[in-house]
C-alpha cells in the first residue's frame, strides 16, 4: 500500500509540479523576447499575406504562403542568435514540418480545451521545459476573414481548393470558423 502510494505521488510530482526553479525576472524577460519575436515573425508573414491578397488574390497569396512562409519563418530563426528560435505550430497543420513535437501537442490542446470551454484565451503562455530552458506560445486565432479563404470552407474557391489539395494531400488545416484556435508561435528561449 505504502509503496502503491509513493509510487502515485511521484508520478504525481512528475506530471504536475515543475522540477525547476524560475523567478518572476525570469519568466518576465522571457516574454519580452518572445513576444519580440513572434512579434517579428507575424508583421512580416501578415504584411507578405497582405500584400500578395491585394495584389494577385487568393491563389498569389497561396504560392507566396507555400512557397515562402516556412523559409521566411527559418530566416527569422536564425536571425535571432543561438539562444533563441521561432517556429509555427498547429493540431491541424498543412505543413508537415509545422507540427507539435513533444509537450507542444499537449499545450495546443489544454488552449483549445479552455476556449471550448469559454475561456478567452491569454495573449501568451509560458512554459519551463529545463534548466533555463523555456517556450513561449502567442495563440494564433483565426481573427480575419480572410484566413477563411484557405483554413475555411476552402470549397467556395474552387480553383484555390484545387491548388491546395493537389500541393498538400495530407492537408488538416481547413474547416476553421471565425476565432477558433488556428495554432501558435513558439518561441523556444534559453535563459
Ligand atoms: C492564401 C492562402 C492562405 C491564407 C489567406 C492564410 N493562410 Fe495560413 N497557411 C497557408 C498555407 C499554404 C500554409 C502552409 C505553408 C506554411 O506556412 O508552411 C499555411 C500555414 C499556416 C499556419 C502554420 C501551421 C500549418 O498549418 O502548417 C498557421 C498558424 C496559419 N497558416 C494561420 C493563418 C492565419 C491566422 C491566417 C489569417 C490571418 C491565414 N493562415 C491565412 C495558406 C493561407
Amino acid at each position: 500500500m505504502k509503496k502503491i502510494l509513493l509510487t502515485t505521488t511521484l508520478l504525481a510530482t512528475a506530471l504536475f509540479a515543475n522540477p525547476y526553479e524560475s523567478t518572476p525576472e525570469e519568466i518576465a524577460a522571457v516574454k519580452a523576447t518572445g513576444q519580440k519575436t513572434a512579434a517579428a515573425l507575424l508583421k512580416s508573414l501578415g504584411g507578405n499575406l497582405q500584400k500578395h491578397l491585394k495584389s494577385g488574390g487568393p491563389m498569389e497569396a497561396f504560392g507566396f504562403c507555400s512557397d515562402h512562409a516556412y523559409t521566411l519563418t527559418e530566416v527569422i530563426d536564425q536571425s535571432m542568435g543561438s539562444d533563441v528560435s521561432v517556429k509555427r505550430i498547429s493540431l491541424q497543420y498543412r505543413n508537415p514540418a509545422n507540427a507539435p513535437q513533444g509537450s507542444e501537442k499537449a499545450i495546443l490542446e489544454s488552449l483549445q480545451t479552455l476556449q471550448a470551454n469559454g475561456v478567452v484565451l491569454p495573449e501568451d503562455v509560458v512554459e519551463v521545459v529545463g534548466d533555463g530552458v523555456y517556450k513561449y506560445y502567442k495563440p494564433l486565432l483565426i481573427n480575419k476573414a480572410a484566413c477563411l479563404k484557405c483554413h475555411g470552407d476552402i470549397d467556395k474557391l474552387p480553383e484555390l481548393a484545387k491548388a491546395i489539395r493537389e500541393r498538400y494531400p495530407e492537408d488538416k488545416a481547413t474547416g476553421y470558423r471565425m476565432n477558433d484556435l488556428r495554432g501558435a508561435v513558439v518561441v523556444t528561449v534559453k535563459h
